[in-house]
């Protein structure tokens, strides 16, 4: 790995101390490795001031969306009486399907931007032969991942801003954004960034956010609106950028899945859940 990387291991003794608290942000340059491999967060760019990432935290408790420990660990699976339950099993069906997707790909290295809590990147190395990063800037988000997921030996979660022109320049074979695309205004400034670091042939996969034509974009923008307006945090409306396919068309993205009527009416025949968002797959070419 080459650019800036710090490794911090999160001690054996448990405390009650935040991990960013105890590690502390380590300064530029420095590379501190500690000796307990498994618990690890790497920092890829050094933290700035991002008032979003704490907004964004508010606003997910509100939402009851910030997960205990014991109930991380299980995702994506979660009880019929869970308030998500429905979008839970959504999102287990395109879990399993990316999983099945990236497994015939014999991908080796994958990038999960936006993990958050982490529940898709532990999945995604539980299930693959792969190094898998889960990347985010929400430290508390970021916390919980380390907390819960940190023994598994192929999984490695990391703080970093992808468009930090600091961003070590690594490889992989495949990126995957999932329900994170929304919080990026520049989608073109993104995924130029994204391809950057991909390896030749490799993909970037965009799965469990809406895209939107044009035309329904603002009424799009007009819903983020309102709904953040009666939660309680207007202001995370000017956070929320619904994702159109006109932003992604110059890079030529494939639908691997695309939802219509057909595929309500076959989901119903097969008893799973109807996918209502379109699993989105642009590619690096090769040299
Ligand atoms: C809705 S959550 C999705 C988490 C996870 N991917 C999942 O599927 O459950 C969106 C995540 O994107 C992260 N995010 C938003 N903007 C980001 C940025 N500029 N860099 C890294 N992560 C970002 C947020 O911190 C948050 O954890």
């Amino acid at each position: 790995m080459n650019g800036f990387t710090w490794i911090c291991a999160r001690p054996n003794n448990e405390s009650s101390v935040p991990l960013s608290h105890r590690i502390g942000f380590p300064p530029l340059g420095v590379k501190a490795v500690t000796a307990n491999k498994t618990s690890k967060l790497v920092w890829l760019t050094s933290p700035g001031t991002a008032p979003f990432f704490d907004l964004y935290h508010a606003v997910r408790e509100a939402e009851g969306r910030v997960q205990s420990p014991e109930s991380l660990r299980s995702l994506p699976s979660v009880q019929t009486d869970h308030p998500h339950f429905q979008e839970w099993r959504i999102r287990a069906e395109s879990a399993r399907l990316l999983v099945a997707d990236l497994k015939s790909r014999c991908a080796k290295r994958v990038l999960e931007l936006g993990c958050g809590n982490g529940w898709l990147s532990f999945y995604l190395a539980q299930h693959l032969e792969a190094s898998v990063c889960g990347l985010d800037q929400s430290i508390p988000e970021l916390e919980m991942a380390v907390q819960v997921f940190g023994e598994q030996p192929n999984l490695q979660f990391a703080y970093g801003d992808v468009l930090d022109p600091q961003f070590p320049n690594q490889s992989y074979d495949q990126i995957v954004l999932a329900s994170c695309i929304q919080y990026f205004s520049d989608k073109a400034q993104l995924l130029g960034a994204l391809l950057a670091l991909l390896a030749p042939g490799g993909q970037i996969h965009l799965i469990d956010s809406p895209v939107y034509t044009l035309d329904e974009r603002p009424k799009a923008k007009a819903r983020s609106k309102a709904y953040y307006a009666e939660l309680g945090f207007p202001e995370m409306a000017d956070h929320y950028h619904p994702c159109s396919l006109h932003e992604l068309a110059p890079f030529q993205p494939q639908y691997r899945y695309r939802p219509s009527r057909l595929q309500r009416f076959l989901a119903r025949l097969s008893g799973k859940p109807f996918r209502p968002f379109p699993w989105l797959v642009l590619e690096r070419e090769h040299d």
